[in-house]
């Protein structure tokens, strides 16, 4: 796949790694950027951007008539970055109730999935395309503090996989990025890692698109958690249950149960 040239929707625009990989993809050359934001203030933002290659779109990926209408819109579309996503930072157990984690599913899962559909008999009609999903080392190994997100990765990535098998007839290429870690709004909390920028993970996840991978490791962290994984199944999940039970000490201490 070419991004030269191509017409590009991205999900979640407004900041962190979605904001990267507008400004990665006018660096690249795409012909036009679709760059999709829940606030109309934010969209406009967006279309301020660049040179006219960037209209800004309302889209909350959960509403299904904002995703129609986007598809709609955007019927130019020949390479979909699906980057919107949610991190309520509750565990399973202790979330006051199924609500954090039911949301994470509609953003992450059922979201990125709604898009695909509706964007699949455009790609289609365009020869083909892409589709991006950004992801999460959190899609490989299950990390429990947390909560929903995890397992929603994990069922947004294996989506992934079934939606490749399903359009592979048109054309279509579906690469997963596997991320590690990031510094944009929903890593804030994390401390004493060494963080990729989010121009880094575009640029990353856009080299993989180029080259019709199906999945990327994109930075340091995601590549050492893929090793650890492969090395050393039993002793990643050891470690999961032992990096638990500090955490919940430190709550406890804190006083800040999740
Ligand atoms: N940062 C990391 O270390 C890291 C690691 C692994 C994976 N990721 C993944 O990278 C992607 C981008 O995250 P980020 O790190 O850039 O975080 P971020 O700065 O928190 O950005 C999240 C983006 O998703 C948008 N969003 C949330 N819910 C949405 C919805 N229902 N419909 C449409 N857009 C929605 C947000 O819009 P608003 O501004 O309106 O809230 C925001 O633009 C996510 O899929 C995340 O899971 C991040």
């Amino acid at each position: 796949m070419k991004i030269e040239g191509c017409t590009a929707l991205v999900t979640g625009a407004n900041r962190g790694i979605g904001l990267g990989f507008v400004e990665e993809l006018l660096a690249e050359g795409a012909a036009h950027i679709y760059a999709a934001a829940r606030s109309a203030e934010d969209a406009a933002t967006l279309s301020a951007m660049g040179d006219g290659r960037v209209t800004g779109i309302v889209l909350d990926v959960t509403r299904p008539e904002q995703v129609a209408a986007a598809a709609a819109a955007c019927t130019g579309v020949s390479l979909l970055v699906n980057n919107a996503g949610a991190f309520n930072r509750h565990t399973l157990m202790r979330a006051p109730d199924m609500g954090s984690m039911r949301h994470e599913m509609e953003v992450n899962f059922f979201g990125l999935v709604a898009m695909c559909r509706a964007f699949a008999p455009i790609l289609g009609a365009n020869g083909g395309g892409a589709i991006v999903n950004v992801l999460s080392a959190g899609a490989i190994v299950p990390v429990p503090e947390m909560g929903g997100y995890s397992p929603s990765k994990f069922a947004a990535r294996a989506a992934g996989d079934c939606i490749r098998a399903e359009l592979a007839g048109q054309g279509t290429a579906v690469t997963s990025l596997i991320v590690g870690s990031v510094d944009t709004r929903m890593a804030e909390h994390v401390k004493g890692v060494d963080k990729a920028s989010p121009r880094d993970i575009a640029r990353a996840g856009l080299l993989a698109v180029r080259h019709g991978l199906e999945e990327h490791d994109t930075d340091r962290h995601a590549v050492e958690v893929r090793a650890f994984l492969a090395r050393d199944p039993h002793r990643l999940r050891l470690s999961m249950v032992q990096r638990m039970a500090k955490l919940q000490a430190r709550w406890q201490a804190e006083g800040t149960g999740k």
